[in-house]
């Protein structure tokens, strides 16, 4: 294992509709774009220097360009298999893009209200246009393509250009097969058939974010939890005829939903799917994200989310998550976790002064502060709690003043 590498930098792409390409997924890189399809080669772009750079460094173990917080060499929604790989097994000098996800269309049946406040779908027809006429470019990215994933942006079954576009991959490119992300209403047998995708299925995933049509309903405005069921029944069917390789559901948790956890563990079984839990990051949508975001200490039902996540069984072989929730089922004492947690909230809300600081940098944050609870510190507690506050306080000169161990003491004592 430890001679392997994180894989998906050397087959996966995404391309986003203002023609920016990136190399294994924008949300987990800290890497810009390593190219764009509108002004150089699909060669020049997926061989660039960025794009080589990047490789480089993951071959030598290197995830500094990576936000491990969201995704570790150990996570990433993808086939797991062909995540974490001997580099003997991978074409290292000359790879090809075999997996490629088209985010380019926003277009969207529902307006789910951690992404958008309202409905966009195909609206602005100019934009449809603008799509529609790079198609010759964009099935260039697809020469070497095995898998074809749409989408990253929108829902591929609602948009007229991604609709257009899986009839024309179909022709050009007989043997390719398709992902699809989608909100499930629309994954329907006879769209699947219209389209003419319904035998070259590889993996379909469906954000959910939910186990009951009450908490759907609040989350998933304008969509329908029966028909998104009944399309589940369908797909469970296609894998266990062998149809479909792979169904995952996705749940994305705040506060609206984080009670609903086990409740959808148990829904994917029952659908033979997959089962992720996704970080909500502030991307969009109608909330203020301080007031939904549970995973930070510093949220009123913090306390109850710790409670779910460590009677969850994490070694469930179908069940996927951010590094961040894997590390929260790990915790064994619930008590001692809050004492921890009373603190590192009341100097995470200092130092990044809430709402305003960059939440990478405050994943990161939370992130450590579960190390430390997980690291089992005993008496030198107080100890290792200075210093890692030291630790993420170095950056502001202003904070290190208040960090003292009898200052903190003195809070430990109180709560
Ligand atoms: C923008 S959607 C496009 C695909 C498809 N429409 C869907 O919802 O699955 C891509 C993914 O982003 C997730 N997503 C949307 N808003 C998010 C947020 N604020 N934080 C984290 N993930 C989010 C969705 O749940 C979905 O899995
Ligand atoms: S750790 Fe995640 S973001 Fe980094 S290369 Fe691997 S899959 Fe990509
Ligand atoms: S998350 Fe997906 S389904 Fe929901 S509004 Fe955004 S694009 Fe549409």
């Amino acid at each position: 294992m430890l001679n392997n590498i994180c894989s998906p930098p050397f087959f996966t792409a995404e391309i986003f509709g203002d023609g920016r390409v990136f190399c294994c997924c924008p949300a987990y890189t800290k890497i810009k774009e390593i190219g764009n399809i509108y002004c150089q080669t699909w060669d020049e772009v997926w061989n660039s220097d960025i794009a080589r750079e990047f490789r480089e460094k993951i071959k030598k173990g290197d995830y500094s360009s990576c936000y491990t917080n969201f995704c570790d060499p150990q996570f990433f929604p993808l086939c797991q298999e062909l995540k974490y790989v001997d580099p003997e097994k991978l074409d290292i000098n000359n790879p090809k893009a075999r997996i490629v996800k088209l985010s380019m269309d926003a277009s969207c049946n529902v307006a789910c209200t951690i992404c958008r406040s309202k409905i966009r779908c195909n609206q602005d027809e100019s934009r449809t246009r603008f799509l529609d006429s790079k198609t010759d470019i964009i099935l260039e990215t697809l020469k070497d393509a095995e898998i074809v994933n749409f989408t990253g942006s929108g829902d591929p079954f609602a948009s007229k250009h991604v609709r257009r576009l899986i009839k024309i991959i179909n022709e050009k490119y007989p043997n390719i097969k398709f992902n699809f992300h989608t909100n499930g209403t629309l994954c329907d047998e006879r769209n699947l058939k219209e389209l003419g995708v319904i035998d070259k299925l590889s993996t379909i995933e469906i954000s959910l974010h939910s186990a009951t049509k009450s908490t759907y309903d609040k989350i998933v405005k304008y969509g329908n939890w029966e028909r998104v069921n009944k399309n589940l029944d369908f797909l469970s069917g296609l894998i266990k005829q062998g149809k479909l390789d792979e169904l995952q559901l996705n749940f994305v948790v705040f506060s609206e939903n984080f009670r609903a956890i086990p409740d959808f563990i148990e829904l994917c079984k029952k659908y033979n799917a997959k089962a992720f839990l996704w970080q909500y990051r502030p991307l969009g949508g109608i909330y203020d994200f301080d007031s939904v975001d549970v995973t930070s200490p510093l949220h009123k039902n913090h306390k109850e989310f710790i409670q779910i996540m460590t009677n969850i069984d994490s070694n469930n072989p179908n069940l996927f998550m951010s590094p961040l929730f894997k590390k929260y089922t790990q915790i064994k004492d619930v008590e001692q976790y809050n004492l921890f947690a009373s603190i590192i909230a009341n100097q995470i809300a200092e130092r990044y002064e809430s709402k305003h600081c960059a939440f990478d940098k405050r994943f990161q944050a939370l992130e450590n502060s579960v190390q430390i609870l997980l690291d089992k510190v005993g008496t030198s507690k107080v100890d290792k709690i200075l210093l890692f506050l030291k630790k993420i306080f170095s950056l502001k000169n202003k904070y290190k003043k208040i960090i003292n161990k009898e200052k903190l003491l003195r809070f430990w004592h109180r709560n």
